[in-house]
C-alpha cells in the first residue's frame, strides 16, 4: 500500500494493450486514477475528507480508511497550508522531465482522454503524446504537444521503435534534462517522479526503471552476414515507464538518433524498450538502476518475452 502511494506510475488492471476493456475494468481504472489524485492533493487546503472509491474496489472500505489515516498523518507532519497551485507537484519547473506518452489512434478516446482529464492536464508543459494519426479534438487540447509520428498504427516491432525513435529525437531537441517514457495506460504521479529524479544528476549516466523479467534477456547480435553473437542484458519494461538522464541519452546518439534507433532495433530484432536496454547496457556498459516505483501490468511475465516467442 505504501509503495503504491509513492509510486511514479501505476498500472491499471485490465487496461493492458492486448485486452479488451470491460466496464468493470474501466471502473477499476477510474478507481486507481482517483487514488492517484488523492495522493497529489493530500495535505493541501480543501482536500478535506478523502473521496470514497465506492464499489469500484472490492477493498473500498480499506482504501478510504487508509486514505483518512494518510490524510491525518500528512496533516500532522505538513507545514502550514500553502495556496493551491494549479501545477500540483511543481512539475512545470524548467528542470522537469520530458514525459513521452506513447499511444495509438484507437486509444485516443478510450485512454488518452482519461489522462488528459487527470495527470496530463496538470503537467502539460512536460508532456508530449506520440501517436500515429491526426485528431482534431486532441490537437485543440494539446497543440504541438500532440505529435503525429506518421508511424504505422500496427502493434509490431517496427511501428513501436518508429515511435520511440521520434520520442528520443524530440527529447534531444528539447532543453529538458530527463527523458521519461510511459504508455497510455500509465498514470504518472509527477510529484513522485520529480522526487525520484532529484536524487540523481542528469549529467551522469542514469537509466531508471523496472525490469519485466527476473533475469537478463538473451539476444543475438548479427555481426556481418553469417556471424552471430549472444548478448545478455537487463532492460526496463516500457509498460512500467522508464527514465534516462540527458547525459546518458546523448551518449546513445550513434545508435538512437535520426532513424538509427530503428536500425538498432532491427539489428537486435527486439522491441523498442528492449532496444533501449541493449544500447544502454550492452553497447554503453551502463547498468539499469531498478526502481520499484514503476509499475507495469506485464511485469509478471514480461511482454518482451511474450513478444519474441509469438
Ligand atoms: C506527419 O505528416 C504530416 C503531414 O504530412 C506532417 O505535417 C508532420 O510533420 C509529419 N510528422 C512528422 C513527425 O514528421
Amino acid at each position: 500500500m505504501k509503495e503504491a502511494v509513492q509510486s511514479v506510475t501505476m498500472w491499471k488492471p485490465g487496461a493492458g494493450s492486448r485486452s479488451s476493456v470491460s466496464p468493470a475494468a474501466v471502473t477499476a481504472v477510474s478507481c486507481l486514477l482517483v487514488t492517484g489524485m488523492l495522493v497529489l492533493s493530500v495535505g493541501q487546503p480543501g482536500s478535506g475528507d478523502p473521496v470514497e472509491p465506492g464499489a469500484a474496489a472490492t477493498s473500498g472500505k480499506v482504501f478510504s480508511a487508509y486514505f483518512r489515516k494518510l490524510t491525518r498523518e500528512r496533516r500532522a507532519i505538513s507545514p502550514p497550508p500553502r495556496k493551491r497551485s494549479p501545477r500540483a507537484g511543481g512539475a512545470s519547473l524548467p528542470g522537469g522531465p520530458f514525459i513521452a506518452v506513447k499511444t495509438t489512434g484507437r486509444y485516443h478516446r478510450q485512454r488518452l482522454e482519461l489522462l488528459l482529464d487527470t495527470w496530463i492536464s496538470r503537467n502539460m508543459q512536460q508532456t508530449f503524446v506520440f501517436t500515429d494519426g491526426e485528431d482534431e479534438e486532441l490537437r485543440k487540447r494539446m497543440g504541438d504537444h500532440l505529435i503525429n509520428t506518421n508511424c504505422s498504427a500496427a502493434h509490431n516491432r517496427q511501428a513501436l521503435s518508429c515511435k520511440m525513435a521520434l520520442e528520443y529525437d524530440t527529447f534531444i531537441n528539447s532543453a529538458k534534462k530527463w527523458f521519461c517514457h510511459v504508455d497510455d495506460d500509465n498514470y504518472v504521479n509527477v510529484g513522485s517522479l520529480l522526487k525520484l529524479l532529484s536524487q540523481f544528476s542528469h549529467s551522469q549516466d542514469v537509466y531508471l526503471g523496472r525490469p519485466s523479467l527476473e533475469r537478463p534477456i538473451e539476444a543475438t547480435e548479427k555481426l556481418g552476414t553469417a556471424e552471430m553473437k549472444q548478448v545478455s542484458f537487463w532492460f526496463a519494461t516500457g509498460g512500467a515507464g522508464f527514465c534516462l538522464s540527458r547525459g546518458l541519452a546523448l551518449k546513445m546518439k550513434p545508435w538512437a538518433s535520426e532513424g538509427s534507433f530503428m536500425a538498432t532495433a532491427d539489428h537486435i530484432r527486439l522491441p523498442d524498450d528492449c532496444t533501449v536496454g541493449y544500447i544502454v547496457e550492452a553497447l554503453l556498459g551502463v547498468r539499469l538502476l531498478r526502481s520499484a516505483l514503476f509499475h507495469s501490468p506485464w511485469r509478471t511475465w514480461g511482454w518482451c518475452q511474450t513478444y519474441t516467442t509469438r
